[in-house]
């Protein structure tokens, strides 16, 4: 959609403030022309699936190391992967990256699909990280939702349906919110707020870019969203 006072006031949050991440091509380099790398993003994304930032880093970077190309990584021993992968769990994980590393050296010549349909086709790649790696890799407005975008969006629009019967209607909100123009920095955007800022607990509203505009924020609902349904 057209940029909005909101998605601009994060951007520019965005271009200060950015976390620096070892797959992340930052907003300074975006704007010099240097583009993701869309193997170091996929690696990255299926690395995240089930494992946080802190942990997920060492792992990327002995990754790139070892296979800086997806057709160094389609090549390496299955035992060599599985061994680089241990101590990072979900195991399955392991061996989809090998496969789909197969598939786009061997297949698709080295080259990624640049669409959330093309990326759902590869072996490891759900919706979410069809979304992430279309947005952060190819600057797709596709609306990239994970539980730090689920908590920042139920705040900002006070979404008090539970989750995850609230899933819908955040996806359509991010989708909505989303601008033409740097997609995939706004993803990332959100991402880093839910991780800085708009902590699940003691947000630190006083120095949020969306304090104004923030729905729960006016209506004291900031700390307590999104609610949940009962398990
Ligand atoms: N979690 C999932 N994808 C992420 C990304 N690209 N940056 C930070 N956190 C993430």
């Amino acid at each position: 959609m057209r940029a909005t006072t909101s998605t601009v006031d994060l951007l520019n949050w965005y271009d200060r403030h950015a976390r620096s991440l070892p797959w992340r091509v930052s907003p300074r380099d975006r704007q010099c022309g240097i583009v993701p790398d869309p193997y170091q993003i996929w690696l990255s994304e299926v690395m995240l699936q089930q494992t946080t930032v802190a942990a997920v880093k060492d792992y990327f970077e002995k990754f790139v190391r070892l296979w800086p190309t997806v057709r160094d990584l389609a090549a390496a021993d299955d035992e060599d992967v599985m061994k680089a992968w241990a101590g990072l769990g979900y195991y399955s994980r392991a061996r989809n990256l090998k496969k789909c590393a197969q598939i786009v050296a061997n297949d698709l010549g080295g080259v990624f699909p640049d669409t959330e349909d093309g990326l759902l086709a590869l072996p490891g790649i759900g919706p979410y990280t069809a979304a992430a790696i279309a947005a952060i890799a190819f600057d797709r407005p596709a609306p990239v939702v994970d539980g730090n975008v689920e908590r920042v969006l139920s705040r900002f629009h006070a979404i008090t349906t539970p989750l995850p019967a609230a899933k819908p209607e955040i996806r359509a909100a991010m989708a909505d919110l989303t601008p033409a123009d740097r997609p995939g920095d706004f993803a990332q955007a959100v991402m880093d707020l839910g991780a800085t800022i708009c902590t699940p607990k003691r947000p630190a509203c006083a120095i949020c870019p969306w304090t104004g505009s923030c729905s729960a924020r006016a209506s004291g609902l900031a700390e307590t969203l999104p609610n949940k349904a009962p398990k």
